[in-house]
């Protein structure tokens, strides 16, 4: 069972596991929940994150697709965010990266793989509704406490929706677009509201270089200068964490 830590009113249940244990768990998971949609004559429906936190996870998924566990590749996604303003396929878009390390890797089909787009984002919501809702969300941290691309100040009830990118956001960003100045100003992301309407929520975070924003995570007010902390509010969520991760809890 998850270990409770927090001294608010609403807690954020952690579990503390290696990186790689952290994977199969989730996997597990996922793998558990996709044969029971297939026993319902329904897929699974997977919101999805990008960054580096989830790449171990996306390996061993892979991995498992890879060695013939086929129900981890009868599912539906809904990708969490995406940069505006570049071409779809640019190399650094979150579809680009959904493509190299899970999409491709599982020959999930592209008409069961969703991103959020420019101009649609009612459509997404409507899309994802229309798939049952999301079963099991996935999500990162961004270092300023952003979830997909809600940055601070996004309020709990926000829906999908572009929005301004933090400059936390677009430095830790630049790498992979080769310098600050190529990093788009805007995205695309769902809200806040869309993301607790998932059935299941599980946020991860992994490195030394997260150990302050879980730390606020867990103990600070919730509220949306730290958007994170309205997941908290979820029946089903867990904050899945290594010992790093962890350190000041
Ligand atoms: C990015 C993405 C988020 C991601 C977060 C953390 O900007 N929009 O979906 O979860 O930041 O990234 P990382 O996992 O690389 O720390």
């Amino acid at each position: 069972m998850a270990r409770v830590i927090g001294n608010t009113a609403r807690r954020f249940p952690v579990r503390v596991m290696e990186i790689a244990d952290a994977a199969q768990a989730v996997v597990d998971e996922i793998e558990s929940l996709a044969r029971a949609s297939l026993r319902e004559q329904r897929r699974l429906v997977v919101g999805l994150p990008t960054g580096r936190t989830p790449l171990a996870l996306y390996a061993e998924w892979a991995h498992r697709v890879g060695s013939g566990q086929d129900a981890l590749r009868r599912i539906v996604t809904f990708n969490l965010d995406e940069f505006l303003d570049i071409a779809p396929d640019h190399p650094a878009s979150c579809r680009s990266y959904m493509r190299t390390h899970l999409l491709e890797r599982i020959s999930l089909a592209s008409d069961a793989a969703a991103f959020p787009e420019a101009g649609r984002c009612e459509a997404y919501e409507a899309a994802i509704g229309a798939a049952g809702g999301i079963d099991l969300q996935i999500v990162g941290i961004g270092r300023n406490g952003h979830v997909g691309f809600n940055e601070p100040g996004s309020a709990r009830d926000s829906r999908t929706r572009e929005v301004a990118l933090a400059l936390t956001t677009r430095e830790d960003a630049a790498a992979a677009f080769g310098g600050l100045d190529r990093v788009p100003l805007r995205g695309v992301t769902m809200g806040i509201a869309t993301i607790l309407a998932a059935k299941r929520i599980r946020v991860l975070a992994f490195g030394a270089a997260k150990a302050a924003i879980v730390h606020r995570a867990v103990h600070s007010r919730a509220s949306a200068a730290l958007p994170v902390s309205w997941l908290r509010d979820h029946p089903d969520v867990q904050l899945i964490v290594d010992r790093d991760a962890a350190r000041d809890l």
